[in-house]
């Protein structure tokens, strides 16, 4: 009998407690929020790139399928322990599956980017059935309640673009402009969010400052300069160019800028003081914000010989897309990136510093756009800092949306461990942890809280 009691009382007291656990999910919310009123069309989000989710065996021969077989002088490997890309995660063949995961944790956008290999393989000629897979994957997006977002190239260009040059050479500019038209008139009756070059800025400086991204080269400022002029032009005239298309002026299209900045560890050290003045300037922000603005781009000062004036003076984007992951601490006396005591790393490494984030949000708006955040995440195997990011960056942005700034989406990078550029498949973006072995997936747990604060926001 006593027995039976005690069953009974337990039955009983689980209504109570699953309250309690849903009241102090939503205080947590809550709190993260700060009574913050989010528009009611607010995004909320994830993002992924083709290449990084699909792999080259899926798409075809690229830049960075001939750079991640590349063996660099020194006999290393392009991509860290030599790690080839393979299939990824093999999104191109799982869409349903990464459907599924967005309904669960509440999303109502996707950014993703086309792959331009699939889609071109040879120059000139398009191939229907990565057309047709792009019309299935937006198609089952809208039916999911999702609004797609797309992104016209996110780093990665076909093999015989490479060859003819790339991004290099200024002919090529038209060529880059043909492919965004072709993929613009397939999907712009469906997709009303469009970005046209992911980070001009990153591509630049890892290509050819870093050379840790195809062509690999380093230290080569003239032609990181080159390059991101080129793809400044490229993005004025593709963006004239799809305005003007049928559907133009019913989509928003976006310029996305990585907002990133260098610090000294320490403020009177000297050579940190001016190599990150340095890396800061290489990193163009001042020159791209202002470039949106004026429809002018002068990235080196005292020469002009990367300048380019658009056609028009402006807007060259109706909104701006900013990603953001950190500032970079450089201490001299480790030779590396750093952060300070009192914060936290990431496996990037990339400090957690949301009021960084904060600040970008304050820079990028004074070009007077609307803001979409299209990235924003945390590199994090063991799923143990994701819970403390979630609570400090959208602590800021719901802080940016009570203080007025005009912030329209918020998309998560990434929604699965992908491989991650050239040190492969080691970094852990993903809300939903991809078993490189198994192909298994699983929710994250800390992605509850995204979830909750999502939920809350729209109460
Ligand atoms: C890029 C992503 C990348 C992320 C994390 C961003 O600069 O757009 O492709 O995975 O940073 O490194």
């Amino acid at each position: 009998m006593l027995k039976r009691l005690f069953l009974l009382s337990l039955l009983l007291l689980i209504p109570f407690q699953s309250f309690y656990a849903v009241t102090a999910a939503n205080s947590k919310a809550q709190e993260i929020l700060q009574g913050a009123k989010y528009p009611v069309d607010f995004r909320w989000g994830t993002a992924v790139a083709e290449w990084q989710n699909s792999g080259s065996d899926n798409l075809g021969r690229s830049n960075w399928s001939d750079f991640e077989e590349k063996i660099l002088k020194n006999g290393k490997p392009t991509i860290k322990d030599g790690q080839k890309s393979g299939k990824s995660c093999d999104c191109w063949n799982n869409m349903e599956r990464n459907i599924a995961y967005m309904q669960q944790i509440k999303l109502n956008s996707y950014r993703f980017s086309v792959s331009w290999e699939a889609i071109e393989p040879k120059q000139g000629e398009y191939n229907q059935a990565a057309i047709d897979h792009y019309h299935t994957l937006i198609d089952s997006l809208i039916v999911a309640g999702i609004d797609p977002m797309i992104t016209i190239i996110h780093f990665v260009h076909p093999g015989w673009f490479e060859d003819l040059g790339g991004f290099e050479k200024q002919e090529n500019i038209a060529i880059f402009t043909k492919f965004a038209e072709k993929v613009f008139t397939e999907f712009s009756s469906k997709v009303k969010l469009w970005c046209i070059i992911n980070e001009s800025n990153v591509l630049g400086f890892q290509s050819y400052i870093n050379g840790e991204f195809p062509p690999g080269q380093k230290g080569n400022v003239f032609l990181a300069a080159t390059v991101v002029r080129n793809l400044m032009q490229a993005h004025a005239e593709t963006y004239l160019k799809l305005k003007a298309l049928p559907n133009g002026d019913k989509a928003q299209i976006g310029f996305v800028h990585q907002y990133l900045t260098f610090e000294p560890y320490t403020w009177f050290n000297p050579v940190e003081l001016v190599v990150t003045k340095f890396l800061t300037a290489c990193f163009a922000n001042a020159p791209v914000l202002a470039f949106l603005k004026t429809g002018k781009f002068n990235p080196i000062p005292y020469t002009s010989s990367w300048n380019y004036e658009a056609p028009t003076k402006g807007p060259l984007a109706d909104f701006i897309g900013l990603n953001f992951y950190s500032r970079i601490l450089f201490n001299l006396c480790k030779l590396d990136t750093d952060c300070y005591p009192d914060e936290i790393m990431t496996d990037m490494p990339y400090a957690l510093c949301p009021d960084k984030f904060y600040n970008a949000i304050q820079e990028v708006s004074k070009v007077g756009l609307p803001i979409y955040v299209t990235e924003n995440g945390i590199a994090d195997k063991f799923d143990n800092r994701r819970e403390i990011y979630f609570k400090g960056y959208l602590g800021a942005l719901s802080k940016a949306i009570k203080d007025g700034f005009d912030i329209r989406g918020f998309y998560y990078w990434t929604l699965i461990d992908n491989f991650e550029w050239n040190h492969g498949r080691h970094l852990k973006f993903g809300l939903v942890e991809f078993n490189d072995k198994t192909k298994e997936t699983r929710l994250r747990d800390s992605v509850q809280l995204y979830t909750d604060v999502i939920l809350a926001s729209a109460a």
